[in-house]
């Protein structure tokens, strides 16, 4: 446990920075890479402790991973359907998308694979990605109700599926993607509600012939996609932009404390991921992305911020999928704005690293401020009473909760501490420094 304060000093954030790698992308770097013909270069890469997790495991399989003096990672890829039996547990630590995007790339090979992780993990639903993985043919063993440690033991004649998702999520989608690179014939995946499609477009900026159409679902827009297994591609240089996941917390921060004005600069703004962004605008936020440009097929923007008076606004629950992992500092954004903001179709929030549904209600409580949690919604009404003692905060190993009152404790007379600071390395792990060379240096 690593505790962590901060205060309220009214020191405006000033200048220009850059955040860590985007950790979505840079798992998916690493996996496709690994199965790439040859060489490939990742820069930008995000050494957080999830993302490395994903090396490690990738390694286990027999592929050649290594970081190079000048920062990048080089990794010498098997080719599809080329990795080896893992020889030990794969052990991935906090990170969610690690599992269940490996479990997907092992699920077809005819070896057996075991997977844990740590407490947080071993709580969160694994069988959403065992169905699709029991249809393709390998079989499950898992603790009572689809918790890890799990094995998979793989399909000996893997077979295509169709899969239509059955919850707006990306890690879902991603390990049946994955899956289906090594089966031979045509794996489809129907998503009503979209979510996250870097792993699509590093398909298609692999030179692999993927298909996706959008429909109109009764969710509203959906997305098929479909593409056929064994296509191989060569290795290729993998840019990975800076997080916006990770701006996040810069730019609420950068919104709160009066007369600041920042610059993050490459900052993947890939528009199912920039729900924030609208969402923060709608408040009144003066935030400007500027220099868009593509990078590997990723949109990617230099983001402008500036200190601004918010208010309250109604988030729509569409708008969950793409930006499912800013709640807790939108919430924080919310608690600091005129009015109420009420955030709806918050269900997943209750499987993140924690219940972060929960954590966020009883924390900002903890705070002075007023709220009404439901089962799937959260409504915040703005303003803090400020409390005369420190506040401590209970992270339940959740990074972004930490990181989230870390920016709270920012407009807290009296301060926050988190219980535990640790776990914001799974991703982010600049995140004090950054807000030291701000001037807001966190306390110990
Ligand atoms: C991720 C998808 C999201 C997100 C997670 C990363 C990914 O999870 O919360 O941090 O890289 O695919 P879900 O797909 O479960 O919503």
């Amino acid at each position: 446990m690593r505790s962590l304060r901060s205060y309220k000093k009214d020191i405006p954030l000033k200048g220009e920075t850059i955040v860590a790698g985007d950790k979505s992308i840079s798992h998916r770097s690493l996996i496709f890479a690994s199965l790439a013909h040859g060489k490939s270069k990742i820069h930008g890469l995000l050494e957080g402790e999830d993302v490395l997790k994903t090396a490690a495991a990738l390694r286990s399989m027999q592929v050649e991973i290594k970081k190079e003096d000048n920062g990048s990672w080089e990794v010498n890829g098997s080719g599809v359907a080329g990795l080896m039996e893992p020889s030990d547990i794969l052990d991935m630590g906090n990170s969610g998308t690690s599992s269940r995007l490996l479990a997907g790339l092992v699920c077809p090979y005819d070896f057996t694979s075991f997977f844990t992780g740590d407490a947080s993990l071993r709580k969160r639903p694994m069988g959403r990605v065992f169905e699709p993985i029991t249809e393709i043919g390998a079989r499950i063993i898992a603790r009572q109700n689809n918790l890890m440690p799990f094995g998979i033991v793989g399909a000996k004649n893997p077979l295509p599926i169709s899969y239509k998702m059955k919850v707006a999520s990306a890690q879902v989608k991603s390990c049946v993607l994955l899956a289906g690179l090594s089966i031979n014939g045509t794996t489809t995946v129907i998503e009503l509600e979209r979510c996250r499609d870097h792993t699509e477009i590093m398909m298609h900026n692999l030179g692999l012939k993927v298909s996706t159409e959008k429909f109109e679902s009764e969710k509203g827009i959906g997305t098929k996609i479909s593409f056929n297994g064994l296509q191989e591609f060569s290795a290729k240089e993998f840019n990975v932009p800076g997080d916006i996941s990770s701006a996040a917390f810069l730019i609420v921060a950068g919104l709160l404390v009066k007369n600041s004005r920042i610059k993050i600069n490459n900052v993947g703004v890939n528009p199912l991921r920039d729900g924030i962004v609208t969402t923060l605008i709608e408040m009144g936020g003066k935030i400007e992305l500027s220099n868009k440009r593509l990078i590997g097929g990723e949109e990617v923007a230099d983001i402008i911020v500036e200190s601004s008076d918010l208010k309250g606004v109604e988030v729509p629950a569409e708008r969950a999928p793409i930006m499912i992992d800013e709640y807790p500092i939108l919430a924080v954004a919310a608690a600091n704005a005129s009015g109420i903001t009420k955030m709806n179709g918050l269900a997943e929030l209750k499987v993140k690293e924690s219940n972060r549904l929960l954590m966020i209600a009883q924390n900002l409580e903890k705070c002075g401020v007023a709220l009404t949690m439901g089962d799937d919604f959260l409504e915040v009404k703005g303003g803090i009473s400020q409390p005369k003692d420190l506040i401590k905060i209970t992270t339940s190993m959740d990074h972004r909760i930490a990181m989230s009152f870390l920016v709270m404790g920012l407009m807290m007379e009296n301060g926050i501490e988190v219980d535990d600071s640790s776990m914001i390395d799974t991703s982010f792990p600049t995140f004090e420094k950054i807000f030291a060379d701000f001037g807001c240096a966190f306390e110990k």
